[in-house]
């Protein structure tokens, strides 16, 4: 069982109910809320205090985007924490396409570069006990029903991949709802990869399927935010079995990291045509999730814009 958890962009939405989540179960001792903003991070914490009765909360401050704040916040923990779950992300803001300093796209560094920065320093310096939980999508194997196409590398090259991390990949065609599922994709490969170098570990991917009541449709156009938002997720999706409760969602990562029935390496999401429901191996719904070769150019590509 873990008896600390660090949980990135846990001031909203997935993240901070995990938190609560995670705080309801005694043997939980310790939550750090890994916040970009600070004053966002204490309102959370104070509302997780009053909502679970339980002082467990430390708030670090992290930018997942800025890889000197991913840094800095390393540099600040004192002590190991059992689980790390990487949940920041989403469609990457107003400016999805804007290139970092690092050279990938702004949607990249939320999602991904800062979380593959995060968990290098972490293990380096003996930060990380047990488990990683990334945040995937069942973008990355495509969902029909929403027009989210299943990702279409033609090789799944090193170079290939470091142009969907740099945007080439996309030219003017940025699509940031398409390219979100293609980022999710990278990001799952890598950590596949991650879970046969670092055996001692465990790595998980975890879509938390389509959940209601987040900030995730906040950037979008005034009038495609009303249509998803409160139309689509609320009445529509639910009776697609494209969306649950927040809780649900959230319910995932908790599982992900507390059961061992996981197994690191494999990326567990919804069953084909739905986003809730029973969790399974979404290798057997897109067999190039278990291409150990794409696993391993996925890793080099991202790893590529550190180092
Ligand atoms: N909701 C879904 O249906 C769904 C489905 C599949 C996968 N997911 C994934 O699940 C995760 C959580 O999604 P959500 O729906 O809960 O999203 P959300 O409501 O938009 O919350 C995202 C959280 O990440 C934080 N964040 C964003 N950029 C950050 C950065 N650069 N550094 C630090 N924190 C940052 C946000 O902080 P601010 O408040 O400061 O912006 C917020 O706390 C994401 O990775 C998402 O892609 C969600």
């Amino acid at each position: 069982m873990n008896k600390s958890v660090l949980i990135t962009g846990a001031n909203a939405g997935i993240g901070k109910d995990t938190a609560r989540q995670l705080a309801m179960l005694n043997h939980t001792e310790k939550i750090y809320l890994a916040c970009r903003n600070r004053v966002k991070a204490e309102e959370a914490k104070k509302d997780l205090e009053e909502k679970t009765g339980r002082k467990v909360f430390e708030i670090i401050v992290m930018d997942v985007s800025n890889l000197n704040s991913v840094r800095n916040a390393v540099m600040s923990m004192n002590e190991p924490v059992d689980a790390l779950i990487m949940n920041a992300g989403g469609m990457g803001g107003k400016t999805p396409e804007k290139i970092t300093s690092d050279g990938v796209t702004q949607i990249t560094a939320t999602n991904l570069l800062g979380h593959v920065y995060l968990l290098d320093e972490m293990i380096k310096y003996d930060k990380l006990k047990k488990t990683a939980l990334f945040a995937s999508s069942e973008a990355a194997r495509g969902i029909e029903k929403t027009g989210m196409k299943r990702p279409s590398l033609k090789t799944s090259s090193v170079k290939e991949f470091k142009e969907v991390f740099n945007g080439k990949a996309f030219g003017n065609d940025f699509d940031a709802m398409q390219v979100y599922g293609v980022i999710k994709y990278g990001g799952t490969m890598w950590m596949s990869s991650m879970a046969r170098k670092h055996p001692h570990l465990r790595f998980i991917s975890m879509s938390p399927g389509g959940t209601r009541g987040t900030q995730g449709f906040d950037d979008m156009p005034l009038l495609q935010r009303i249509m998803f938002k409160y139309i689509g997720m609320p009445i529509f999706m639910p009776l697609l079995g494209l969306s649950h409760s927040l809780e649900k969602g959230a319910s995932r990562f908790v599982e992900g990291i507390n059961n061992p029935a996981f197994k690191s390496g494999i990326f567990y999401g919804s069953k084909k045509n739905v986003l809730t429901g029973k969790l399974v191996d979404q290798s057997s719904i897109f067999s190039d999730l278990s291409n150990q070769k794409f696993q391993d150019n996925a890793y080099e590509a991202i790893r590529s814009f550190l180092y």
